[in-house]
Order: C-alpha cells, then structure tokens, then sequence
C-alpha cells in the first residue's frame, strides 16, 4: 500500500482499490461522452468501444482545434455515433452535451507544447473547460467520469519504476500542473458531490493517428519525415534519454477498462512498464521502415523537456483495471509506419455536424 505522507497522498485514491468500490457500470447500453473524440487516443478509444461493446450512444464533443474528423472516419458511419463541434471552455455547451449521459472519457486537451507557448489559453481549456466537464457530470450524476492525466505530473521522477504515490513536486510544466490540477479537481468532486471518477496517468503514447503533420509533432513523427526523405534523422543529446511507450489501442483499453470498472476515486498509471531509451527507439524506427543503413545526426540538447528518464510502474492498474499494455513496442512501431505511408497522417476536417 502507498504510505500516506501529509494526507494528500492516500492509499485509497493512488493506485489502490477502495474498499467502497461501487456497482460496475456495464458499458452496454450507455450513453457515453468522449471529449476531445477527435484526437489520436480519442477516436481510437471509439473505435474500440463500437468494436468490442455494445453502447447504445457516443457522443464526441471536440472542437478541432487539434483533433481530425478524419479520425472517426469509420465511427461516424455508425448511427449511434453524434460528433459535436463544441468548446469545452463553454458551459452551455458542455452541459448539453453532458444531459443523459451515463460515461464520460474526458480527453480534450491543449498540447503540451501549446501550453507553454499559451499559458493563458492552456489554463482556459485545461483547467476552466475540465472544471465545466467535471461539473457537468456531476450535476448529470454520471455514473462514471474517465479523465486524461499525464506522466508528466512526476516531472524527472526520483524512483523508477515511478508508482501512483511518487511525489509531484518535479514536475515543472504548466502542462503538468494543469493535470495535477484535474486529478484534485476530480478529488475533490468526489468528495463534496460523490463524482466517481478514475485519473489515468498516460506516459508516451504513439501509435496511428498520432499527429503527424502539426505545429507540435513528437520526436516520432519528425524522425518518419526524416527517414522517409532518405535524410538522417535528428537526435538532441546523446540518445540515452529514455520513456515508457504505449501504444495507442493499450490506452484506449485502459479508458475502457476503467469505465467499466468498479475503481472509483483512483489514479493509475498507463504505460508499458519498459523503459527504452531514443537511440534503441530510433533503431527500431529504421528497421520497421527499412532504412537501417541510416546513421542519426546528433544536436546539442534542447531544453523543451529537461525529463531525461520515464518508466512508470504498472502494477496498480493491472491489479485494479486488468490493465497490461500487449503490443510490443516493434509490432506497434510498424503499425504506425503502416499508416504513415497509406498516407492516412493528412487529415482533414469536412463533415456534417449533428449540432
Ligand atoms: N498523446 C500522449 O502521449 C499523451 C500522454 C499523456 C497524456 N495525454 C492526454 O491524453 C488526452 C488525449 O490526448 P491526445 O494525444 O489524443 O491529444 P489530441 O490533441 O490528439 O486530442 C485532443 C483533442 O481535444 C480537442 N480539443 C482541444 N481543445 C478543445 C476544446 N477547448 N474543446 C473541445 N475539444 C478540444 C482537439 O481538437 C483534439 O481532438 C489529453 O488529455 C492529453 O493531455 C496524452
């Protein structure tokens, strides 16, 4: 069990099963509300609850400021599928989405690298527009409200592998802290209005869908383009910094597990509990795409992410949600370069809106 330090970290919300766990809420025949259902792991978390549940409505609210309609190609074939073209900073619009709802996955963000570049706009979709979320799901009395968190709220963590009751004070990013933010938010509504709720800390997730042709692409996308130019791709530092990559289908079946769980008030982490360092990453990008003659060209270190080191330890929710991560990181890497050359990264956004 996680020892309670000052009374913020609890056994009961990190990691842990509560005792008073509730009824689980079966997934078939809900209605469901997907926030930011357009994004990379929104729409594959769709995808995954058309094909393998039985909800009787799926309601994606999401604005496009970075998401796809593209991404829910598929989905939206299906007439149990509504996609709202909505703002999470508006209220009205929130709490109509929210009206006869039973589930709500709560993903809709402002990247990480927005957030820095837009504070101000950063705490009024994070923090004002989850505050809206949240509120509205409780006054819908939901029976279950999945939220996105981040492994950012560790910062560069002082043990590896990094459990839910790790402290938070490393992190140094608006982004993490508008995460942290959420999780007491989502604290807090479950103790004044009894808001159920599960926090999935997520740590490198990469996968299709993945944003490759934005402002604020990853290291993955940018060393595709590379490659695929037959140019050498690029490494700031010395390529030992290492993350947790999860592919984006285990994520999606993180959220679904948790929405039917019986965990309340808890936060997990969501990783593959392997740690990979970017030139062992860079090597399997050049064998998937068969290109291992290229050698990278190394850069002097940035200073966008001063993290040198993720690993995140899985345990908790593997006890709790039956979560383990399944795809190997070769297989996902494939995936991904798979749909990068079917040409499906350049999407666009033409589509009827049901509101
Ligand atoms: N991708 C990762 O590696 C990763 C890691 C940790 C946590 N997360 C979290 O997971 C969640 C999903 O991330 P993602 O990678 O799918 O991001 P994404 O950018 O692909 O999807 C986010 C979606 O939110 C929508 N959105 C943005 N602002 C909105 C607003 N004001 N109102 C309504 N919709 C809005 C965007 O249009 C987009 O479709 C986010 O909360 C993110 O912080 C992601």
């Amino acid at each position: 069990m996680p020892e309670s330090t000052d009374g913020v970290w609890s056994a009961s919300t990190l990691g842990e099963e509560r005792e008073d766990a509730e009824e689980c809420m079966p997934i078939d025949g809900s209605r469901i509300l997907v926030t930011g259902g357009c994004g990379f792991i929104g729409s594959t978390t769709v995808d995954l609850l058309l094909r393998e549940s039985a909800p009787e409505r799926i309601v994606i609210l999401d604005n496009l400021a970075g998401g796809y309609v593209a991404n829910l190609e598929r989905a939206l074939k299906d007439p149990r599928v509504e996609l709202i073209r909505g703002d999470i900073r508006d209220r009205d619009t929130v709490r109509a989405a929210t009206n006869d709802i039973d589930l709500v996955v709560h993903l809709a963000t402002q990247r990480i690298l927005a957030c820095a570049e837009d504070p101000r706009g950063a705490f009024e979709v994070m923090c004002e527009g989850t505050f809206n979320v949240v509120d509205a799901a409780s006054q819908a009395g939901v029976q279950k409200l999945v939220a996105a968190s981040s492994a950012s709220v560790y910062g560069m963590a002082d043990v590896f592998p990094t459990r839910e009751d790790h402290h938070p004070y490393n992190n140094r990013t608006w982004y993490g802290a508008t995460k942290l933010f959420a999780e007491g938010l989502l604290r807090s509504f479950h103790d004044m209005r009894g808001l159920p709720y599960v926090a999935l800390r997520y740590f490198n997730v990469y996968g299709p869908r993945m944003d490759v042709s934005g402002k604020y692409t990853d290291v993955l996308a940018r060393w595709i383009e590379k490659i695929e130019a037959g140019e050498a791709p690029l490494i700031f530092g010395d390529g030992s910094d290492t993350m947790d990559f999860v592919y984006v289908e285990d994520v999606a079946r993180a959220n679904v597990l948790a929405l039917a769980s019986e965990a309340v008030d808890c936060v997990y982490n969501v990783g593959s509990g392997v740690e990979t360092s970017l030139l062992e990453l860079l090597q399997v990008l050049l064998r998937a795409m068969g290109r291992e003659d290229l050698r990278p060209e190394f850069r002097p270190v940035r200073a966008v992410n001063p993290v040198a080191r993720r690993l995140g330890d899985v345990e908790a929710a593997g006890r709790a949600l039956g979560f383990a991560a399944q795809t190997p990181l070769a297989e996902g890497i494939r995936e991904l370069v798979r749909w990068r050359r079917a040409g499906l990264g350049y999407q666009t956004n033409r589509c009827n809106f049901t509101r």
